[in-house]
């Protein structure tokens, strides 16, 4: 399928994996970019090059491959503020994962005020304070406010989800006690785009700080977090085309340069004494020890990919992946679709029971019979899934290759597990 200014065809030919066959012939058809994203050959080749040719660590040895690989390495930095509109290159975090990101800015937060007495009050948080995420996110986005909450006596509030899959913002959930409201922009599991605009208001309305996981909207649409208005963004490498092993925070720098460090090590420091230390400037006051150097070389390679092609393009490519799918999937009988059933607000994220039948034999037989690989169960979205009265779903997610032939072969695979559960 070629939809103006996106060749598909042209796409696929850059994916090494798209070219190898599964046992007895059958093609690979990959409907599961929302757990992780195949690689591009020009992010693997960059890897292999640096890894190859120009690989020393960073940002401390003083020779020729020391400093290529400095180069490199803040060059990549230099490519992500760009990608995702950050004012400073600064403001630019190298974590492992999303997951590391967001455990980054939770644990900013406490009753000590580290700074002794000039403590920063935005990030003083006690009994009787509040924490308020959805119950539509990924495990990683509440288990470290979870473990914030238990750390310090503050409270634990959550948005509730509507029949549809939308944040429930009715009710009074932030309040002049919240002190940081942390959601998905795009849920993993209904695919529905939060309304940050409207959040961000509350939020700011009770004076409380404003993070965003990204996890599954950077790699999908085009981001720009200074006109996002929030205050973090977490986000994470391996579903953008990039390797695994690196995650990015952005963040407001003031904000950043408030905060203590989060890991202690080789490298965060301006000076080390036996009984105290002080801390390098921000990027680097969060990256203690040697960091992913090529994974952030590879996400650098992934930005490069992405921007040629254009993410307003790969949105449109997935919008009308999405408008198929969503028609060719009312059509098969005993299929429940959980999230929007419109392409309103939503991206490329398709979870769904089919009736009787559980979601691991659906994996399982696609998997088998037709090549098709999504994912089954909670997808790290175990609330979510008990507010619908369900213990799994099966997830089919679209990226920039993927091809409306690829879903019809997915539509053709549900009605022969039907067929099998008859
Ligand atoms: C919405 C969301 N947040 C966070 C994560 C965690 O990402 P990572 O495993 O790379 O830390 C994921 C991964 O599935 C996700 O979909």
């Amino acid at each position: 399928m070629t939809s103006a200014g996106f060749d598909v065809d042209r796409i696929r030919k850059d994916f090494p994996f798209l070219s190898r066959e599964l046992p007895g012939g059958r093609p690979l058809v990959y409907l599961d970019s929302g757990n992780s994203s195949q690689k591009p050959a020009q992010v693997i080749e960059t890897m292999r090059e640096h890894l190859a040719l120009h690989y020393g660590n960073v940002g401390r040895a003083m020779h020729v491959l020391g400093s290529e690989s400095t180069e490199a390495y803040e060059g990549a930095r230099d490519k992500v503020a760009a990608f995702v509109g950050a004012p400073s290159r600064d403001e630019v975090i190298f974590t492992k994962n999303a997951s590391e990101a967001l455990n980054l800015v939770a644990h900013a937060f406490g009753p000590h005020l580290w700074r002794g007495a000039e403590g920063d009050p935005r990030f003083a948080l006690g009994p009787g304070d509040e924490i308020v995420i959805s119950e539509m996110e990924h495990h990683s986005n509440i288990v470290p406010w979870q473990l914030l909450a238990q750390r310090t006596g503050a409270t634990l509030k959550w948005f509730g989800v509507t029949d549809e899959g939308r944040l429930d913002l009715s009710g009074d959930v932030i309040t002049e006690r919240t002190k940081i409201v942390s959601i998905a922009h795009q849920s993993n599991v209904l695919g529905t785009v939060n309304p940050v605009a409207e959040v961000l208001r509350l939020a700011r309305a009770a004076g409380a700080l404003v993070m965003l996981d990204a996890s599954q909207s950077v790699p999908h649409h085009p981001v720009n977090v200074a006109e996002l208005g929030v205050d973090f963004v977490a986000f994470t490498g391996h579903k953008m085309v990039g390797p695994s092993g690196i995650g990015v925070l952005w963040g407001r720098r003031e904000l950043l340069e408030a905060m203590p460090p989060f890991l202690g090590g080789g490298e965060m420091i301006e000076a080390v004494w036996m009984d105290h230390s002080t801390y390098a400037p921000v990027p680097h006051k969060f990256e203690a020890g040697t960091p992913p150097i090529v994974e952030a070389i590879g996400l650098g390679a992934a930005v490069d990919y992405l921007t040629e092609i254009g993410m307003d393009a790969i949105e449109a490519h997935e919008r009308s992946l999405t408008a198929y799918a969503l028609d060719a999937l009312r059509e098969v009988p005993g299929l429940r679709l959980i999230g929007p059933d419109s392409l309103d607000l939503r991206g490329g994220t398709l979870s769904f029971t089919l009736e009787g039948i559980h979601p691991h034999d659906v994996g399982q037989i696609l998997d088998d019979s037709f090549g098709v690989a999504v994912r089954v169960g909670h997808h790290c979205a175990r609330p979510l899934h008990l507010r619908f009265g369900i213990p799994a779903t099966t997830r089919a997610s679209f990226y920039l290759y993927n091809t409306t032939g690829e879903i019809d072969a997915l539509v053709r695979g549900l009605h022969h597990v039907q067929k099998v559960f008859a």
